[in-house]
Parts: C-alpha cells; structure tokens; sequence
C-alpha cells in the first residue's frame, strides 16, 4: 500500500540487510531502519519497531537469513530460532514461520544455507501477502452486501492496527476494507485508539489517511454507545492466533467490543491468514498472554507544537499498572472468520471444512 503516494511493502531485502519501516516512529516520522543481525531482528520485535502477527513472523523468518549470513553454524543458527521464538509470546505466527524455516534448513549443507533460507523467507513474505489479498477479496462480499442493503455509507469499526503494517501487504481485517474503497465503494471506518500503544490513532488511522480512507479515531470505550445508536454496521479484527475452536485471542480490549456487538447485533468478524490458527492448544487458558512493561501505561508520547517528540507521565509514579497485550474472544461471540480461503464459522467444523 502507499506512503505518500509511494507503494512499500512492510519489510524487504537487499544487500544482505532487512529493510523495516520502525513502527515506533509511527505516525511523526517515517524512518527505513536497516537489520544487520539475528538480534537486530530479536530487538526489533521485542520493541515493536515491527509488530503485527504476520509481520513478526516475517521478521522471525528473515532473522535466521541473518544469523546464516553472520555465523553459518548449526548450533548458532538453532539458538537464534529459540531466542526469535521468545521474543514476543502471544503471535502463533512467530514459532510457526521459525519451525517453517528451520524445517526447510534441516540436512541441508553448508554451501546452500543461505539461498534456501533467504528463498523461504521470501516465499514466507510472498505467501502472507497473497493471503492478505485473499482475505480482502472474500470479506469485500460481506461489505458490498451491506452496502447494497444499506445504499448509504458502510460503517466499519475496527480495533489495534491489523492494516498493511501488520502484515507484509493489505492487512488482515483492512484488506476487505482497502477492496471495498477501491472498488468505488462507500466505507467509512471507526478507529479504536487501543491503549495502551494507541496502534490504532497511530498505525490504522494513518495508513487509512495514506489510502485516502475515511476514518475516524474513537477512545477505546466508544464502541458500545456508537453500536447502541445504529452507527456501526459490522466490525472487523485481527488475531494473533486462533484455535481451531474458533475462539479469537487479540488486542486486549477485543472481547469487550465483540460483546458490545453481540448486544446490539452488530456482525462481529475476525480476518486471518491461515499461519495464525494454532492447532494444537486447545483450550485458551494456554495462550501465553504477553504483559508488557508497565511504563506504556504510565507513560504517553506524542508530538507539540515546535514538532519536537515529547513522553510524559500521565499518572502517580506510586500507582502500580498491569499491562496485559491481549485477550480471547469466545468463538460464540465471532460471527465468521474471514481467511484466504473464504469464510467460515468459528468452529472446530467451520475451520477444518476450510484447512483439511
Ligand atoms: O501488539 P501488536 O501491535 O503486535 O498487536 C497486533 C494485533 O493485535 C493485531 O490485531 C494482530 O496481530 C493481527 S495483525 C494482522
């Protein structure tokens, strides 16, 4: 998608670097920021410099061609995988792009390593982005269905930033929405901030502005009452990873919105490439659910007048925080899941009618 008219991908590579765009930099400044090294990736996931469950797994992907080009030694490689792995818990995507890799590099030799790495990782980008477009052709039904019903503008609420920049291309749950926007479509979308990293007003907003989408910022807590007066016709959501139960863990404060949905029958969807179905959990409490540092709390950035970045403290030093990254929708509450494949019921049923 584009930048000031320009079209990126959200990581590429070229002259043995990864290439990212620093998410945290976000919506101020647009920095390209170079990875040199496996914990030049480790750090750039860790610190959200990328972030997104499809993109942490690219990241993952292309952190073992650097760990190749660096030291092309089994036991350094094996240990890169395990620290790439670690280094963000919830996203299914991640363990499931380095078990991808590290089964393609086993037995191979020395002297090959690095091409096959290097053309999985870019098979891995390649596949992610054909997905995403995927996913936006069969939710685009979905909108242009009630854009039909309706003969007015299509009012599409949306939670964290599952867009392009989560991904490689498209997004997750923007792809139906950028599909629909191109197709002449009338959509306008309400942006949830998502505190406590606000990827919302900072990511979703700003790439929508980029595509010429109408959109709009809401606090976190607005969803509820703009559901109870008719003004959202349908909500879409990311995941970092599903089970094949069908129940949803993402963004924290999620639930509470597809709740909300439910109240006032508003059809909630989930958009997922099939990389963030997790097969083997299968029950929620197993999740590991990130907490991340208290200080994201406590703490707001943003920019001032003289265009200088400014972090202040926005409450008592003295009050404790906890910071949890995610929760779990209920299947129950999920009105279909949108994949690559189609869409399909949140359900053990629905999931593996798709993915045989
Ligand atoms: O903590 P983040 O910013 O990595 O969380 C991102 C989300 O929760 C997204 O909704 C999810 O990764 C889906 S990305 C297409």
């Amino acid at each position: 998608m584009k930048i000031e008219g320009k079209s990126y991908k959200t990581i590429w590579f070229i002259n043995n670097l990864v290439k990212i765009i620093d998410q945290t930099k976000l919506p101020h400044q647009f920095v390209i920021k170079d990875l040199k090294t496996a914990k030049d990736a480790i750090n750039a996931i860790k610190t959200m410099q990328v972030r997104g469950a499809p993109l942490i797994g690219a990241t993952a992907a292309y952190g073992l061609v650097l760990s190749i080009i660096e030291k092309n030694d089994l036991s350094f490689i094996k240990k890169s995988s395990k620290e790439l792995i670690a280094s963000r818990p919830t996203a299914i995507n991640l363990k499931w792009a380095v078990d991808r890799m590290m089964k393609k590099l086993s037995g191979v030799n020395n002297k090959d390593i690095l091409k096959i790495a290097l053309d999985e990782a870019k098979a891995i980008t390649e596949e992610d982005e054909k997905f995403c477009k995927n996913i936006g052709l069969n939710g685009l039904k979905i909108i242009e269905d009630l854009a039909k019903k309706k003969k007015d503008t299509v009012n599409i609420l949306t939670h964290c930033n599952a867009g392009w920049l989560a991904t490689i291309d498209w997004g997750t749950a923007t792809s139906p929405i950028y599909h629909a926007h191109q197709k002449g479509i009338k959509v306008h979308v309400w942006v949830d901030e998502t505190r406590p990293r606000n990827q919302g007003a900072n990511l979703t907003s700003y790439e929508l502005n980029e595509e010429g989408i109408s959109n709009t910022v809401i606090t976190d807590n607005a969803g509820g009452i703009l559901m109870q007066r008719g003004q959202v016709d349908m909500c879409i959501v990311g995941t970092d990873r599903t089970l094949s139960n069908g129940d949803v863990c993402n963004k924290i404060g999620t639930y509470l919105k597809a709740l909300s949905a439910k109240d006032n029958n508003v059809p909630f969807y989930v958009a997922l490439p099939s990389s963030t179905i997790d097969w083997n959990i299968k029950d929620h409490n197993q999740i590991s659910i990130e907490e991340r540092d208290s200080e994201e709390l406590s703490h707001v950035e943003g920019i001032d007048e003289n265009n200088e970045i400014k972090r202040v403290r926005i409450y008592p030093q003295k009050s404790k925080s906890l910071n949890l990254a995610f929760d779990v929708t209920p299947a129950k509450l999920v009105s279909g899941l949108i994949t690559e494949k189609g869409i399909c019921e949140a359900s053990e049923k629905g999931l593996k009618g798709l993915f045989k």
